[in-house]
């Protein structure tokens, strides 16, 4: 006999369920994180419901929520010499303000690449209003070797309004299978009126993403390379004049491009391979690749900086 639409039946729930120890009912499965957001996205009524983010934020998020005509409140983002931080009094503040729907926290953010750490989500879980779904976007989970993942999903047995998501598309490089998920709080799947999908999930995406997390020492490896090159970058990229990188906990670094460096960049970045890409203002978001393509970019950025200093 065959459970046609059994979510019992799907080999990714068992796997996820018995990774982090979540009952099945909590975890979502989605094609990509893109699918999950914008489930949650589409629920939010126009004109009602609002959004609260950081200023820096994947754009995705305002993008989407912009043509679906839902406002967004951001709370401001610290940048302190080669480190920023979220400004959680600001955070509380806007959603006391606004009271949200959705709180959205990227940590690691993108494209900043700092984290939020547990005692300030505590610090926010305790101030807003329990009916605010806060959603802790973990797309770039796997590349903070502090990380204290315990302590993060602790958080859904004692936070009923939380999501954790998180994808293969980063970690596991495999943005193009399209799979991600959230693990829910007690209240979340509810309060968002969440279905399961009747017809269950790809089987194949299903097992490709089950041979990933049944393969962790060939990604811990991965990780490790990864989490090398980025602090020699950042290293590197300090010791110039007219660039500072911050401190990442992700797959990429956000570097400030001071303004004598910022015409020059603009103007040969063309000629350059794209790991290197310009976001708000004077800030650019470097992917860590291969070593020896991030040292090629940083080769790049050295020369820009001489022929200024010149
Ligand atoms: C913060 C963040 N969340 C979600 C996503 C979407 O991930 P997925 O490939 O799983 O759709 C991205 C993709 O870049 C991202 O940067």
């Amino acid at each position: 006999m065959f459970f046609y639409n059994s979510q019992k039946q799907s080999d990714l729930f068992t796997a996820l369920f018995r990774y982090y120890s979540i009952a099945e009912d909590k975890i979502i499965l989605g094609y990509g994180l893109e699918d999950i957001l914008r489930t949650l996205f589409d629920r939010l009524l126009p004109k009602k419901d609002c959004v609260v983010t950081s200023d820096f934020h994947f754009s995705y998020y305002t993008d989407y929520l912009q043509k679906i005509h839902i406002t967004t409140y951001t709370f401001r983002c610290v940048e302190k010499k080669h480190i920023f931080s979220f400004d959680v009094e600001d955070c509380i503040t806007q959603c006391k303000k606004n009271n949200p729907k959705l709180l959205l926290i990227t940590s690691p953010n993108n494209p900043t690449g700092h984290v939020i750490t547990v005692k300030e989500l505590i610090q926010i879980l305790n101030a807003i209003n329990k009916n605010t779904i806060v959603v802790l976007d973990e797309a770039y989970y796997g590349f903070d070797q502090h990380y204290d993942e315990q302590a993060f999903l602790s958080l859904l047995n004692t936070y009923a309004n939380v999501m954790i998501l998180r994808t293969f598309s980063k970690y596991y490089a495999l943005a193009g299978l399209r799979i991600g998920f959230a693990l829910c709080g007690t209240n979340v799947i509810q309060n968002i009126g969440y279905q399961q999908r009747y017809l269950g999930f790809s089987r194949i995406l299903e097992e490709v993403a089950v041979a990933a997390l049944h393969s962790p020492e060939y990604y811990q490896k991965n990780a490790k390379k990864i989490i090398k090159t980025r602090e020699e970058f950042i290293q590197q990229i300090n010791m110039l004049n007219h660039f500072t990188a911050f401190e990442s906990k992700a797959n990429f670094v956000c570097i400030k491009i001071h303004t004598p460096a910022m015409k020059k960049i603009k103007k040969e970045q063309k000629q350059q391979v794209q790991i290197g890409k310009l976001i708000m203002k004077q800030y650019m978001r470097v992917t860590m690749t291969t070593p020896e393509m991030v040292h090629d970019f940083y080769i790049f950025l050295k020369n820009i900086d001489k022929k200024i200093n010149i």
